[in-house]
């Protein structure tokens, strides 16, 4: 298998990004968070710079709930009002989608005060007690001013914050000049550094990467499975076209990053009942820049190139560049197929899923019409059944994943309104 086609820098980077589309004040604010939690534990002295990594970029992301949450009002609202909400979706999302399963709990708990940490089981209340300081030094320095006292943290240690975190930060403030570093920007180059300088499995990334997909997805459930299938589908095609293995690594790539730009598109637009009107289309095909914007500089460009030519057609009739059958490689083409396939295969809001042969009937027609690649669609349309029971499974174990994050939702959120 092609090693490294995604860096674990480009992985961190991804993740940036997408929460910089989303918002620039929340993926600054979780930058921040990884890097002060980052030296923290580096002070400490307890961890290997991949467990350095690892939780940095757990700091990162602490409030990815916000994806599905949204983040009307800004940062100091989301984290200072109904705090649980983002607290337990992110939660969820990292223990049913990520690798990091296991640590889920250093961000359900991440605004819950200190006083009553000893009455939960939490295998992880040091490090969930670090990224509490962090992310609240971030927030009161964005807040100075802004009726936070000076003495706010001094004041609050072992009612709010565990004294031993507070005296960590001290040392690693004093050891390393954290302060000065996020003033003078310095700390964006050594969490580059940082991440350049590890190396986390492969499988490790992917997972990252499709925690990342899916919690966008899953914004609404018209869209619950649409990476996953069409990542699946064009792996399985690219399979059956005998690819060589390096290109299965980047149509799996391509395809599974081909709609993050998605995250910038409103629910109503997602979830329109009806087909979308002419300015609302202009919108919704916006999503294909914005994957460019949030992939071009930081991954392959053979991954990019598949990511964002997949509303492209042969006739030159797509977008958003409006190339030709020419300028469009096999990779491209099959990913391509694979997303027409997904759309035609899923329910939609504006439409039921078509059964088997309609499937075929319209594939044949947009291959006949010189809009989708012949070759493909034929491969396509002679092994639809095994490429579609191929998914089921994955498609079963993916709505039940969805299913259990919204029932669990409501559960655990009942459980936190006695902290309030
Ligand atoms: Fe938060
Ligand atoms: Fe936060
Ligand atoms: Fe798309």
């Amino acid at each position: 298998m092609a090693i490294n086609i995604i860096s674990s820098k480009d992985l961190y980077n991804i993740v940036k990004k997408t929460l910089e589309i989303m918002s620039k004040e929340i993926m600054k604010h979780g930058e921040i968070t990884g890097y002060i939690l980052y030296k923290m534990l580096q002070t400490e002295g307890r961890h290997s710079e991949l467990e350095l990594a690892e939780y940095s970029m757990i700091g990162m992301m602490h409030d990815i709930g916000v994806i599905k949450t949204g983040h009307n009002g800004g940062l100091v609202s989301v984290e200072t009002k109904n705090v649980w909400a983002h607290s337990i979706y992110g939660y969820l999302f990292l223990r049913y989608l990520s690798p990091v399963s296991d640590k889920a709990n250093i961000v359900l708990y991440h605004h819950l005060p200190y006083k009553l940490h000893s009455d939960i089981k939490n295998d992880y209340w040091r490090i969930t007690e670090y990224l509490t300081v962090a992310d609240k030094m971030d927030v009161y320095m964005r807040m100075k001013g802004h009726g936070m006292e000076q003495d706010y943290f001094v004041k609050n240690a072992d009612v709010t914050f565990s004294s031993a975190a507070l005296k960590l930060f001290n040392a690693a403030q004093a050891k390393y000049n954290i302060l000065e570093k996020l003033k003078t920007g310095e700390y964006e180059a050594e969490m580059e550094e940082l991440f350049s300088n590890v190396r986390f499995s492969e499988k490790y990334k992917k997972g990252f990467l499709e925690m990342l997909i899916y919690a966008i997805d899953f914004r609404s459930h018209q869209t619950v499975v649409h990476s996953l299938a069409t990542t699946t589908f064009a792996v399985n095609i690219a399979r059956l076209m005998r690819v060589p293995t390096e290109d299965l690594q980047i149509v799996y790539y391509g395809a599974l990053l081909h709609d993050i730009g998605k995250i910038a598109i409103p629910l109503e637009i997602l979830e329109a009942p009806r087909r979308l009107n002419d300015e609302e289309m202009r919108i919704m095909k916006a999503h294909v820049m914005i994957t460019e914007r949030i992939l071009r500089g930081i991954i392959d460009d053979r991954v990019l190139e598949v990511a964002i030519r997949h509303h492209e057609k042969l006739d030159g009739s797509g977008y958003h560049r409006g190339l030709n059958g020419k300028e469009l490689n096999t990779l491209q083409r099959i990913v391509a197929v694979a997303d027409i396939l997904s759309a035609l295969y899923g329910k939609r809001s504006y439409k039921e899923a078509f059964d088997v042969q309609k499937i075929k009937d319209i594939m044949q027609e947009d291959a006949d019409s010189g809009k989708i690649c012949p070759k493909i669609t034929g491969v396509v349309i002679s092994n639809m059944q095994s490429i579609l029971s191929n998914f089921e499974k994955q498609r079963d174990e993916t709505i039940g994943v969805y299913e259990t994050i919204l029932d669990q939702y409501e559960i655990i959120y009942k459980n936190f309104k006695q902290f309030e």
